[in-house]
Protein backbone atom coordinates (compact mmCIF):
# COMPACT_ATOMS: atom_id res chain seq x y z
CA UNK A 1 0.00 0.00 0.00
CA UNK A 2 1.50 3.34 -0.73
CA UNK A 3 2.03 5.67 1.32
CA UNK A 4 2.67 9.57 1.64
CA UNK A 5 5.80 11.29 3.91
CA UNK A 6 4.73 14.83 4.18
CA UNK A 7 7.47 17.36 6.16
CA UNK A 8 5.32 20.56 6.94
CA UNK A 9 6.13 24.03 7.27
CA UNK A 10 6.86 25.42 3.40
CA UNK A 11 4.82 28.03 2.21
CA UNK A 12 3.83 26.46 -1.36
CA UNK A 13 4.81 29.15 -3.73
CA UNK A 14 4.65 28.88 -7.56
CA UNK A 15 1.98 27.56 -9.86
CA UNK A 16 0.09 24.36 -10.52
CA UNK A 17 -1.77 22.73 -12.97
CA UNK A 18 -5.34 21.53 -12.56
CA UNK A 19 -6.05 18.24 -14.38
CA UNK A 20 -9.29 17.47 -16.53
CA UNK A 21 -12.72 16.83 -14.04
CA UNK A 22 -13.01 12.98 -13.01
CA UNK A 23 -16.36 14.15 -12.24
CA UNK A 24 -16.87 14.83 -15.92
CA UNK A 25 -14.91 12.28 -17.46
CA UNK A 26 -16.93 9.53 -15.74
CA UNK A 27 -20.44 10.22 -17.13
CA UNK A 28 -18.71 11.40 -21.16
CA UNK A 29 -17.24 7.72 -20.90
CA UNK A 30 -20.54 6.43 -19.78
CA UNK A 31 -22.21 7.92 -22.79
CA UNK A 32 -20.07 5.95 -25.61
CA UNK A 33 -22.57 3.52 -24.65
CA UNK A 34 -24.55 5.32 -26.40
CA UNK A 35 -23.62 5.36 -30.22
CA UNK A 36 -22.22 2.28 -32.28
CA UNK A 37 -19.17 5.16 -33.33
CA UNK A 38 -15.98 6.36 -31.90
CA UNK A 39 -15.94 8.77 -28.88
CA UNK A 40 -12.37 10.49 -28.21
CA UNK A 41 -12.64 12.48 -24.73
CA UNK A 42 -9.50 14.73 -24.44
CA UNK A 43 -7.82 16.37 -20.84
CA UNK A 44 -9.11 13.06 -19.12
CA UNK A 45 -7.07 13.22 -15.43
CA UNK A 46 -4.91 9.51 -14.94
CA UNK A 47 -6.55 8.36 -12.22
CA UNK A 48 -7.61 5.09 -10.96
CA UNK A 49 -11.05 5.71 -11.36
CA UNK A 50 -11.12 6.40 -15.27
CA UNK A 51 -8.75 3.15 -14.98
CA UNK A 52 -11.98 1.49 -13.62
CA UNK A 53 -14.42 3.03 -16.06
CA UNK A 54 -12.19 1.35 -18.88
CA UNK A 55 -12.07 -1.89 -17.15
CA UNK A 56 -15.74 -1.82 -16.95
CA UNK A 57 -16.32 -0.94 -20.23
CA UNK A 58 -13.77 -3.23 -21.48
CA UNK A 59 -15.66 -5.73 -20.11
CA UNK A 60 -18.75 -5.23 -21.74
CA UNK A 61 -17.25 -5.79 -25.20
CA UNK A 62 -16.40 -2.04 -25.63
CA UNK A 63 -13.05 -1.42 -27.64
CA UNK A 64 -10.88 1.21 -25.23
CA UNK A 65 -7.44 1.18 -24.41
CA UNK A 66 -6.15 0.11 -20.51
CA UNK A 67 -4.13 0.74 -18.23
CA UNK A 68 -1.84 3.60 -17.48
CA UNK A 69 0.59 3.01 -20.53
CA UNK A 70 -1.83 4.75 -22.77
CA UNK A 71 -1.36 8.71 -23.76
CA UNK A 72 -2.88 9.26 -20.26
CA UNK A 73 -4.76 12.10 -20.65
CA UNK A 74 -6.93 10.91 -23.63
CA UNK A 75 -9.51 8.17 -24.26
CA UNK A 76 -11.34 6.85 -27.04
CA UNK A 77 -13.69 4.46 -26.79
CA UNK A 78 -15.92 2.75 -29.38
CA UNK A 79 -19.28 0.16 -27.95
CA UNK A 80 -20.03 -1.12 -31.84
CA UNK A 81 -20.43 -4.30 -29.75
CA UNK A 82 -21.36 -4.65 -26.51
CA UNK A 83 -21.22 -8.47 -25.77
CA UNK A 84 -21.83 -8.33 -22.34
CA UNK A 85 -24.06 -5.57 -20.98
CA UNK A 86 -22.98 -6.01 -17.40
CA UNK A 87 -21.59 -4.32 -14.26
CA UNK A 88 -20.02 -6.55 -12.75
CA UNK A 89 -19.65 -6.20 -8.63
CA UNK A 90 -15.84 -6.51 -8.64
CA UNK A 91 -15.72 -3.24 -10.54
CA UNK A 92 -18.39 -1.55 -9.27
CA UNK A 93 -18.05 -2.12 -5.66
CA UNK A 94 -14.44 -0.42 -6.05
CA UNK A 95 -16.39 2.68 -8.27
CA UNK A 96 -20.13 3.06 -7.48
CA UNK A 97 -20.32 5.80 -10.24
CA UNK A 98 -20.06 3.05 -11.96
CA UNK A 99 -24.01 2.95 -11.61
CA UNK A 100 -23.36 5.96 -14.46
CA UNK A 101 -24.10 2.64 -16.95
CA UNK A 102 -27.34 2.01 -15.97
CA UNK A 103 -28.97 4.49 -18.04
CA UNK A 104 -26.98 4.56 -20.92
CA UNK A 105 -26.97 0.53 -21.46
CA UNK A 106 -31.13 0.38 -21.19
CA UNK A 107 -31.35 3.07 -23.37
CA UNK A 108 -28.97 1.14 -26.08
CA UNK A 109 -29.53 -2.38 -25.93
CA UNK A 110 -32.41 -2.33 -23.99
CA UNK A 111 -31.53 -4.58 -20.74
CA UNK A 112 -28.58 -3.91 -18.24
CA UNK A 113 -27.16 -5.90 -15.16
CA UNK A 114 -25.74 -3.62 -12.94
CA UNK A 115 -24.10 -4.68 -9.71
CA UNK A 116 -26.01 -2.65 -6.84
CA UNK A 117 -23.36 -0.11 -5.74
CA UNK A 118 -23.52 -0.81 -1.94
CA UNK A 119 -22.70 2.06 0.47
CA UNK A 120 -19.36 4.04 1.15
CA UNK A 121 -17.19 5.73 3.26
CA UNK A 122 -19.31 8.69 2.99
CA UNK A 123 -22.96 7.27 3.34
CA UNK A 124 -25.61 4.60 1.96
CA UNK A 125 -24.96 6.39 -1.25
CA UNK A 126 -28.97 4.91 -3.13
CA UNK A 127 -29.54 4.96 -6.06
CA UNK A 128 -33.38 4.45 -5.68
CA UNK A 129 -33.92 8.02 -7.63
CA UNK A 130 -32.46 6.75 -10.73
CA UNK A 131 -34.44 3.80 -10.45
CA UNK A 132 -37.54 5.23 -10.30
CA UNK A 133 -36.93 7.82 -12.88
CA UNK A 134 -36.05 4.84 -15.26
CA UNK A 135 -39.45 2.63 -14.09
CA UNK A 136 -41.15 5.84 -14.89
CA UNK A 137 -39.92 5.75 -18.40
CA UNK A 138 -41.08 2.38 -18.61
CA UNK A 139 -37.73 0.45 -17.99
CA UNK A 140 -38.63 -2.78 -15.69
CA UNK A 141 -36.53 -3.34 -13.26
CA UNK A 142 -35.71 -6.06 -11.05
CA UNK A 143 -33.33 -6.06 -7.82
CA UNK A 144 -31.76 -9.69 -7.28
CA UNK A 145 -28.81 -11.14 -6.08
CA UNK A 146 -27.20 -7.66 -5.68
CA UNK A 147 -27.77 -6.64 -9.41
CA UNK A 148 -30.17 -4.69 -10.55
CA UNK A 149 -32.08 -6.64 -14.24
CA UNK A 150 -32.82 -3.77 -16.07
CA UNK A 151 -35.02 -4.30 -19.14
CA UNK A 152 -37.21 -1.99 -21.76
CA UNK A 153 -38.25 -2.51 -25.34
CA UNK A 154 -37.34 1.40 -25.87
CA UNK A 155 -38.03 4.01 -23.05
CA UNK A 156 -40.54 6.38 -23.47
CA UNK A 157 -40.17 10.31 -22.83
CA UNK A 158 -41.39 11.21 -19.38
CA UNK A 159 -42.57 14.27 -16.43
CA UNK A 160 -39.65 13.59 -13.95
CA UNK A 161 -39.43 15.19 -10.78
CA UNK A 162 -36.18 14.50 -8.92
CA UNK A 163 -37.58 14.20 -4.77
CA UNK A 164 -33.80 15.27 -4.14
CA UNK A 165 -31.07 16.83 -5.75
CA UNK A 166 -28.66 13.96 -7.36
CA UNK A 167 -25.47 14.64 -9.61
CA UNK A 168 -25.57 10.93 -10.72
CA UNK A 169 -29.00 10.95 -11.13
CA UNK A 170 -29.05 13.69 -13.34
CA UNK A 171 -26.53 12.47 -15.49
CA UNK A 172 -28.08 8.53 -15.43
CA UNK A 173 -31.18 9.98 -16.53
CA UNK A 174 -30.33 12.24 -19.19
CA UNK A 175 -28.49 9.72 -20.97
CA UNK A 176 -31.57 7.79 -20.79
CA UNK A 177 -33.83 10.28 -22.49
CA UNK A 178 -31.77 11.23 -25.06
CA UNK A 179 -32.94 7.88 -26.30
CA UNK A 180 -35.95 7.96 -25.37
CA UNK A 181 -38.97 7.97 -27.63
CA UNK A 182 -40.92 11.40 -27.26
CA UNK A 183 -40.08 14.38 -25.09
CA UNK A 184 -38.77 13.97 -21.35
CA UNK A 185 -38.90 16.93 -18.71
CA UNK A 186 -36.45 16.20 -16.03
CA UNK A 187 -37.04 19.19 -12.88
CA UNK A 188 -34.59 19.46 -9.76
CA UNK A 189 -32.07 18.55 -11.94
CA UNK A 190 -28.35 19.07 -10.28
CA UNK A 191 -26.73 21.79 -11.41
CA UNK A 192 -23.59 21.21 -11.18
CA UNK A 193 -20.33 21.33 -13.98
CA UNK A 194 -20.27 18.00 -14.79
CA UNK A 195 -24.00 17.72 -15.96
CA UNK A 196 -23.53 20.46 -18.36
CA UNK A 197 -20.21 19.28 -19.34
CA UNK A 198 -22.15 15.53 -19.87
CA UNK A 199 -25.25 17.81 -21.96
CA UNK A 200 -22.51 19.29 -24.33
CA UNK A 201 -20.98 16.17 -25.11
CA UNK A 202 -24.18 14.80 -25.99
CA UNK A 203 -25.50 17.25 -27.90
CA UNK A 204 -22.17 16.75 -29.81
CA UNK A 205 -23.07 13.29 -30.64
CA UNK A 206 -26.34 14.57 -31.68
CA UNK A 207 -28.30 14.96 -28.81
CA UNK A 208 -31.12 17.57 -28.24
CA UNK A 209 -30.99 18.90 -24.87
CA UNK A 210 -32.39 21.97 -23.33
CA UNK A 211 -31.74 23.82 -20.12
CA UNK A 212 -28.61 21.56 -18.40
CA UNK A 213 -27.25 23.78 -16.26
CA UNK A 214 -30.82 25.13 -14.41
CA UNK A 215 -32.93 23.06 -12.73
CA UNK A 216 -34.93 21.85 -15.57
CA UNK A 217 -33.80 20.33 -18.26
CA UNK A 218 -35.89 19.43 -21.73
CA UNK A 219 -35.02 16.13 -23.99
CA UNK A 220 -36.21 15.67 -27.68
CA UNK A 221 -35.36 11.77 -27.77
CA UNK A 222 -33.86 10.77 -31.01
CA UNK A 223 -33.17 7.60 -32.31
CA UNK A 224 -29.50 7.45 -32.65
CA UNK A 225 -26.53 9.58 -31.70
CA UNK A 226 -22.89 9.89 -33.32
CA UNK A 227 -19.49 9.98 -32.33
CA UNK A 228 -17.79 13.12 -31.11
CA UNK A 229 -14.47 14.51 -29.70
CA UNK A 230 -14.71 16.36 -27.18
CA UNK A 231 -12.90 18.60 -24.35
CA UNK A 232 -13.45 17.52 -20.67
CA UNK A 233 -13.51 20.57 -18.36
CA UNK A 234 -10.82 21.39 -16.04
CA UNK A 235 -11.18 19.65 -12.26
CA UNK A 236 -13.27 22.62 -10.08
CA UNK A 237 -12.39 20.23 -6.63
CA UNK A 238 -9.36 19.78 -7.38
CA UNK A 239 -8.59 23.73 -7.91
CA UNK A 240 -10.01 24.41 -4.90
CA UNK A 241 -7.98 21.67 -2.81
CA UNK A 242 -4.78 23.31 -4.32
CA UNK A 243 -6.19 26.64 -3.44
CA UNK A 244 -6.67 25.74 0.03
CA UNK A 245 -3.06 24.19 -0.20
CA UNK A 246 -1.76 28.05 -0.87
CA UNK A 247 -4.26 29.52 2.09
CA UNK A 248 -2.87 27.15 4.89
CA UNK A 249 0.63 27.30 3.74
CA UNK A 250 0.77 30.89 4.04
CA UNK A 251 2.05 30.66 0.09
CA UNK A 252 1.68 32.43 -3.04
CA UNK A 253 0.27 30.28 -5.37
CA UNK A 254 -1.31 30.58 -8.74
CA UNK A 255 -3.64 27.34 -9.79
CA UNK A 256 -3.84 27.32 -13.67
CA UNK A 257 -6.09 25.42 -16.47
CA UNK A 258 -8.89 25.79 -14.39
CA UNK A 259 -12.11 27.76 -14.37
CA UNK A 260 -12.97 30.24 -11.84
CA UNK A 261 -16.89 30.48 -12.45
CA UNK A 262 -16.79 26.52 -11.43
CA UNK A 263 -15.39 27.78 -7.42
CA UNK A 264 -16.97 31.09 -7.09
CA UNK A 265 -18.07 29.84 -3.27
CA UNK A 266 -14.63 28.69 -2.56
CA UNK A 267 -13.45 31.34 -3.35
CA UNK A 268 -15.49 33.75 -1.29
CA UNK A 269 -15.43 31.76 1.38
CA UNK A 270 -11.26 31.92 1.06
CA UNK A 271 -11.79 35.62 0.91
CA UNK A 272 -13.63 35.52 4.09
CA UNK A 273 -11.37 33.90 5.88
CA UNK A 274 -8.65 36.38 4.83
CA UNK A 275 -6.71 34.95 1.88
CA UNK A 276 -6.41 37.25 -1.00
CA UNK A 277 -7.64 35.77 -4.62
CA UNK A 278 -7.02 37.38 -7.48
CA UNK A 279 -8.23 35.99 -10.80
CA UNK A 280 -5.54 36.53 -13.13
CA UNK A 281 -6.47 35.45 -16.22
CA UNK A 282 -9.60 33.60 -17.40
CA UNK A 283 -8.26 30.17 -16.18
CA UNK A 284 -6.24 31.03 -13.50
CA UNK A 285 -6.47 32.13 -10.02
CA UNK A 286 -3.94 33.39 -7.58
CA UNK A 287 -3.99 33.04 -3.60
CA UNK A 288 -1.58 34.58 -1.22
CA UNK A 289 -1.91 34.34 2.46
CA UNK A 290 0.53 35.46 5.44
CA UNK A 291 -0.98 31.84 6.84
CA UNK A 292 -2.85 33.70 9.28
CA UNK A 293 -6.64 32.92 8.84
CA UNK A 294 -9.87 33.81 10.46
CA UNK A 295 -12.67 31.74 11.07
CA UNK A 296 -15.33 31.12 8.84
CA UNK A 297 -18.67 29.15 8.82
CA UNK A 298 -19.48 26.63 5.75
CA UNK A 299 -22.65 24.68 5.20
CA UNK A 300 -22.20 22.68 1.68
CA UNK A 301 -25.12 22.71 -0.74
CA UNK A 302 -25.49 21.29 -4.26
CA UNK A 303 -23.73 23.71 -7.11
CA UNK A 304 -23.51 27.07 -7.04
CA UNK A 305 -23.45 26.53 -3.33
CA UNK A 306 -20.21 25.15 -1.09
CA UNK A 307 -19.38 22.11 -2.55
CA UNK A 308 -19.10 19.46 -0.14
CA UNK A 309 -16.34 17.79 -2.03
CA UNK A 310 -14.21 21.13 -0.79
CA UNK A 311 -15.71 19.96 3.14
CA UNK A 312 -13.09 18.21 3.91
CA UNK A 313 -10.37 20.30 2.84
CA UNK A 314 -12.07 23.45 4.42
CA UNK A 315 -11.77 21.92 7.34
CA UNK A 316 -8.17 21.54 7.36
CA UNK A 317 -7.66 25.22 7.02
CA UNK A 318 -10.52 26.06 9.82
CA UNK A 319 -8.30 24.03 12.34
CA UNK A 320 -5.56 27.19 11.08
CA UNK A 321 -8.20 29.89 11.69
CA UNK A 322 -8.58 32.20 14.51
CA UNK A 323 -11.92 31.57 15.81
CA UNK A 324 -14.70 29.45 15.81
CA UNK A 325 -15.63 27.83 12.16
CA UNK A 326 -18.95 26.03 12.49
CA UNK A 327 -18.95 22.79 9.26
CA UNK A 328 -22.33 21.80 8.84
CA UNK A 329 -22.43 18.52 5.78
CA UNK A 330 -25.94 18.61 4.23
CA UNK A 331 -25.74 16.43 1.48
CA UNK A 332 -23.91 12.95 2.88
CA UNK A 333 -24.29 11.35 6.62
CA UNK A 334 -20.98 10.72 7.19
CA UNK A 335 -18.42 12.79 5.62
CA UNK A 336 -16.40 13.21 8.48
CA UNK A 337 -14.21 10.66 8.26
CA UNK A 338 -11.14 12.86 8.55
CA UNK A 339 -11.89 14.48 12.16
CA UNK A 340 -10.31 11.56 14.25
CA UNK A 341 -7.34 11.56 11.99
CA UNK A 342 -6.84 16.16 12.07
CA UNK A 343 -7.81 15.49 15.90
CA UNK A 344 -4.60 13.17 16.68
CA UNK A 345 -2.35 15.68 14.38
CA UNK A 346 -3.80 18.11 17.27
CA UNK A 347 -6.81 19.61 15.83
CA UNK A 348 -9.35 20.97 18.48
CA UNK A 349 -13.15 19.36 16.45
CA UNK A 350 -16.24 18.49 18.17
CA UNK A 351 -18.89 16.82 15.81
CA UNK A 352 -22.72 16.85 17.12
CA UNK A 353 -24.49 15.32 14.10
CA UNK A 354 -23.97 16.77 10.75
CA UNK A 355 -21.89 19.88 11.98
CA UNK A 356 -18.54 20.07 13.17
CA UNK A 357 -17.13 22.88 15.62
CA UNK A 358 -13.79 23.76 15.01
CA UNK A 359 -11.36 25.92 17.67
CA UNK A 360 -8.52 27.33 16.45
CA UNK A 361 -5.86 27.96 15.68
CA UNK A 362 -4.73 24.73 16.94
CA UNK A 363 -0.63 23.65 16.31
CA UNK A 364 -0.45 20.38 14.15
CA UNK A 365 1.84 17.84 14.91
CA UNK A 366 3.25 15.50 12.67
CA UNK A 367 1.52 11.85 13.07
CA UNK A 368 0.84 8.70 11.33
CA UNK A 369 -2.60 8.90 9.65
CA UNK A 370 -5.01 6.97 7.85
CA UNK A 371 -6.73 8.07 4.55
CA UNK A 372 -10.74 6.77 4.30
CA UNK A 373 -11.88 8.45 1.14
CA UNK A 374 -10.77 10.41 -1.72
CA UNK A 375 -11.90 13.65 -0.10
CA UNK A 376 -10.60 13.38 3.39
CA UNK A 377 -7.19 12.19 2.10
CA UNK A 378 -7.11 15.62 0.48
CA UNK A 379 -7.89 16.96 4.15
CA UNK A 380 -4.96 15.37 5.23
CA UNK A 381 -2.82 16.24 2.95
CA UNK A 382 -3.54 20.11 3.76
CA UNK A 383 -3.30 19.55 7.23
CA UNK A 384 0.37 17.81 7.02
CA UNK A 385 1.63 20.57 4.87
CA UNK A 386 1.50 23.04 8.13
CA UNK A 387 2.01 20.24 10.93
CA UNK A 388 5.21 20.27 12.86
CA UNK A 389 7.82 17.57 11.68
CA UNK A 390 6.97 14.50 9.11
CA UNK A 391 3.53 13.20 8.88
CA UNK A 392 2.84 9.39 7.17
CA UNK A 393 -0.28 8.85 5.29
CA UNK A 394 -1.52 5.38 4.69
CA UNK A 395 -3.40 4.27 2.03
CA UNK A 396 -3.20 6.70 -0.31
CA UNK A 397 -5.19 4.57 -2.99
CA UNK A 398 -7.83 6.70 -1.87
CA UNK A 399 -5.85 9.87 -3.33
CA UNK A 400 -5.36 7.93 -6.63
CA UNK A 401 -8.65 7.37 -7.41
CA UNK A 402 -9.25 11.58 -7.80
CA UNK A 403 -6.37 13.40 -7.99
CA UNK A 404 -3.31 12.95 -10.49
CA UNK A 405 0.00 12.69 -9.41
CA UNK A 406 -0.84 15.18 -6.29
CA UNK A 407 2.62 14.50 -4.56
CA UNK A 408 4.53 15.83 -7.84
CA UNK A 409 1.93 18.97 -8.02
CA UNK A 410 2.64 19.79 -4.89
CA UNK A 411 6.46 19.01 -5.01
CA UNK A 412 6.45 21.67 -7.95
CA UNK A 413 5.54 24.69 -5.51
CA UNK A 414 7.66 23.57 -2.54
CA UNK A 415 5.91 20.99 -0.62
CA UNK A 416 8.46 18.43 0.64
CA UNK A 417 6.06 15.23 0.21
CA UNK A 418 7.80 11.58 -0.81
CA UNK A 419 5.31 8.76 -2.22
CA UNK A 420 6.56 4.96 -0.42
CA UNK A 421 5.93 1.87 -1.88
CA UNK A 422 4.63 0.41 -5.29
CA UNK A 423 3.92 3.00 -7.87
CA UNK A 424 0.25 3.86 -9.41
CA UNK A 425 -0.85 1.95 -11.33
CA UNK A 426 -3.97 0.37 -9.09
CA UNK A 427 -4.26 -2.83 -7.67
CA UNK A 428 -7.32 -4.50 -8.18
CA UNK A 429 -9.72 -4.60 -5.42
CA UNK A 430 -8.54 -2.20 -2.96
CA UNK A 431 -10.32 0.81 -2.55
CA UNK A 432 -14.13 1.28 -1.25
CA UNK A 433 -15.93 2.98 -3.47
CA UNK A 434 -16.64 6.72 -2.91
C1 LIG B 1 -21.63 12.92 -7.11
O1 LIG B 1 -21.97 11.76 -6.39
C2 LIG B 1 -20.10 12.98 -7.09
N1 LIG B 1 -19.56 11.79 -7.75
C3 LIG B 1 -19.61 13.06 -5.66
O2 LIG B 1 -18.20 13.21 -5.69
C4 LIG B 1 -20.23 14.29 -5.00
O3 LIG B 1 -19.84 14.32 -3.64
C5 LIG B 1 -21.75 14.22 -5.10
O4 LIG B 1 -22.15 14.09 -6.48
C6 LIG B 1 -22.42 15.47 -4.54
O5 LIG B 1 -21.96 16.60 -5.22
C7 LIG B 1 -19.54 11.74 -9.10
O6 LIG B 1 -19.99 12.66 -9.78
C8 LIG B 1 -18.96 10.51 -9.72
P1 LIG B 1 -25.67 12.58 -5.34
P2 LIG B 1 -23.50 11.23 -6.44
O7 LIG B 1 -26.48 11.57 -6.07
O8 LIG B 1 -24.11 11.59 -7.72
C9 LIG B 1 -28.78 11.10 -2.11
C10 LIG B 1 -15.99 12.80 -5.11
O9 LIG B 1 -15.45 13.07 -4.04
N2 LIG B 1 -29.31 10.23 -3.16
O10 LIG B 1 -25.68 13.98 -5.85
O11 LIG B 1 -23.47 9.81 -6.04
C11 LIG B 1 -27.35 10.72 -1.70
O12 LIG B 1 -27.37 9.70 -0.74
C12 LIG B 1 -17.38 12.19 -5.11
O13 LIG B 1 -15.52 13.04 -6.25
C13 LIG B 1 -30.43 9.45 -2.90
O14 LIG B 1 -30.98 9.48 -1.80
O15 LIG B 1 -24.16 12.08 -5.28
C14 LIG B 1 -26.82 12.03 -1.16
O16 LIG B 1 -27.24 12.17 0.18
C15 LIG B 1 -17.81 11.76 -3.73
N3 LIG B 1 -30.92 8.64 -3.88
C16 LIG B 1 -27.52 13.08 -2.02
O17 LIG B 1 -28.65 12.42 -2.62
C17 LIG B 1 -30.35 8.58 -5.12
O18 LIG B 1 -30.86 7.83 -6.00
C18 LIG B 1 -26.64 13.63 -3.14
O19 LIG B 1 -26.06 12.53 -3.80
C19 LIG B 1 -29.21 9.37 -5.38
C20 LIG B 1 -28.71 10.19 -4.39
Amino acid sequence: MDKFVIRGGNPLVGTIRVSGAKNSALPCMAAAILTEETVTLENIPSVRDIATERKLLAAMGAEVELGTGTSDHRTTICCRTLSDPVAKYEIVKTMRASSLVLGPLIARTGMARVAMPGGCAIGGRPIDLHIKGLEKMGATIAQEHGYLEARAERLRGAHLVFDKITVTGTEDLLMAAVLADGETVMENCAREPEVTDLAALLTAMGAKIEGAGTSTIHVQGVTSLHGAQYLINPDRIEAGTFLIAGAITGGDLTVTDCNPDHIRAVLSKLEETGAKIDIVGPDAVRVRSDGKHRAADISTEEYPGFPTDMQAQYMALATQSEGVSLIKENIFENRFMHVQELVRMGANIKVDGRTATVRGPAKLSAAAVMCSDLRASASLVLAALVADGESILDRVYHMDRGYERIEEKLRSAGAEIQRMGNVFPARDGEAAAD
